[in-house]
């Protein structure tokens, strides 16, 4: 009964979803547990792209369940976008199912969440703007909308009484903004309803009794282990629990059913929104790095901060994941470079830090410690087995899993599916 987890290792858009369609063939339940629509997973089928910011990568697999857990925050105006998309080029939904207890994200969280940043000024997070934050904060408060008010018009109207009062008087009397009446928000809930409610069920059941009949199981991570509220780079972070322990409170799983935690890192770093990242290159290389990745984010469309592979972040994704291994992606896009860097610590006023600070004023001071690699030549990568990988290539591996401390499992060499190179049993 193997249930195995897929997270970010590094800040998000690590390759998770390459990864995760790659795993989904065996597996026979999919299953997200954090975040929401701020996650943007790109799967490549043959030539074709496919973007998910909601719906767990499995989905392309016809015949597997795909569950969005109560840990994950729902915007059911892009649900039902989503679900159209997947729809319109042919992908079944027989396989969804949606957590009866995940939170929603509400109009008035993605308004809060504006006029929030707006007043941070030069301090604002970088978030993607789709209400993730105020959506967490109201769950946690107390004030939240459940999915299974949102397809209960009577639950919805209990629920609306109590909180819309509240939310409107920040929105108005601190903000001020204009608020959300009633009506407009039932309307808006009423269209959406119908289309969500027949996949809507008590998913920690149905995560439980498939890994206890014996079948294969997937938990899909998003963002990665720097954006974790606890274990990221506080402030800038998202606002749930991406990293492996987040997935017993996100689906109703305990922990020890969890059998294996996969990392997933680039062979560099890159990282999107505000916050320091010592390895970030501002020069042609990170430019370079950048345009042969695609590095721009698969919400926002923003341009991603690139550079080197930095194995302290990733030390550290190990350490508060407790990793069996990592997944490598992208390792492709460094191929033609005469040299590559890897950081191994930071400095930070003439100091050796093995670790990343806590402290954000520290961090953004730090300065990267590299050790430097004799490059491999472009296209080089395109091979069938690792043992054809150039053999600087091979050596850019091992020391990457070396300062990690933790094997490498799989090599992505490519999007298409088939440019993988598996070094592990997984399932
Ligand atoms: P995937 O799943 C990269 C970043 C945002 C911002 C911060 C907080 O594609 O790896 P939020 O809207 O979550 O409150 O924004 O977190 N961020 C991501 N960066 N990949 C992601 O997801 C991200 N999800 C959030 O850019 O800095
Ligand atoms: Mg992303």
């Amino acid at each position: 009964m193997p249930a195995v987890a897929i997270v970010g290792a590094q800040w998000g858009d690590e390759g998770k979803g390459k990864v995760t369609d790659l795993l989904a063939s065996r597996a026979h339940v999919v299953a997200r547990y954090s975040g929401g629509n701020n996650a943007g997973h790109t799967v490549q089928i043959g030539n074709e792209v496919f973007k998910l910011k909601l719906i767990p990568s499995g989905i392309f697999y016809p015949g597997k369940i795909n569950v969005i857990g109560n840990g994950v925050v729902v915007d059911p105006a892009w649900l039902v976008e989503e679900m159209d998309y997947l729809e319109g080029k042919g992908v079944s939904l027989d396989g969804l199912r949606i957590s009866e207890k995940a939170h929603v994200i509400m109009p008035y969280h993605i308004l809060i969440e504006k006029l929030e940043e707006e007043e941070k000024g030069a301090a604002r997070i970088g978030a993607t703007g789709r209400g993730i934050g105020p959506a967490y904060t109201d769950k946690v408060a107390r004030l939240g909308i459940r999915i299974v008010d949102l397809v209960n018009r009577d639950a919805l109207s209990a629920r609306l009484d109590v909180v819309l009062p509240i939310k409107n008087r920040v929105i108005e009397r601190v903000y001020g903004a204009k608020g959300f009446a009633k009506e407009e928000i039932m309307d808006w809930a009423s269209k959406l309803a119908g289309r969500i409610r027949p996949h809507v069920t008590d998913t920690s059941v149905l995560l439980n009794d498939a890994i206890d009949s014996g079948k294969n199981v997937l938990f899909e991570g998003a963002q990665g282990t720097m954006l974790d509220v606890d274990h990221g780079t506080y402030p800038f972070v998202t606002s749930s629990s991406p990293t492996a322990g987040g997935i017993a409170p996100g689906t109703g799983v305990g922990p020890r059913k969890i059998t294996k935690v996969i990392g997933v890192t680039k062979a560099y770093t890159s990282r999107v929104g505000a916050g320091p990242m010592p390895t970030e290159l501002k020069d042609e290389t990170g430019e370079r790095i950048r345009e042969r990745g695609q590095e721009y984010g698969t919400v926002t469309g923003r341009p991603r901060r690139c550079g080197w592979f930095d194995a302290v972040i990733v030390r550290h994704a190990v350490r508060v994941n407790g990793l069996d291994g990592i997944a490598v992606t992208h390792l492709d896009t460094l191929s033609g470079f005469p040299m590559v860097r890897v950081c191994t610590a930071y400095r930070y006023r003439g100091q050796i830090l093995r670790d990343f600070p806590a402290n954000q004023a520290v961090f953004a001071e730090c300065e990267p410690v590299y050790e430097e690699l004799p490059g491999w030549p472009e296209g080089s990568c395109a091979v069938q087995k690792y043992e054809d990988l150039p053999a600087n290539a091979k050596a850019y591996l091992t020391r990457m899993a070396e300062l990690a401390g933790t094997p490498i499992l799989i090599v992505s060499i490519g999007r298409e599916r088939t440019q993988t190179l598996v070094l592990g049993e997984v399932f």
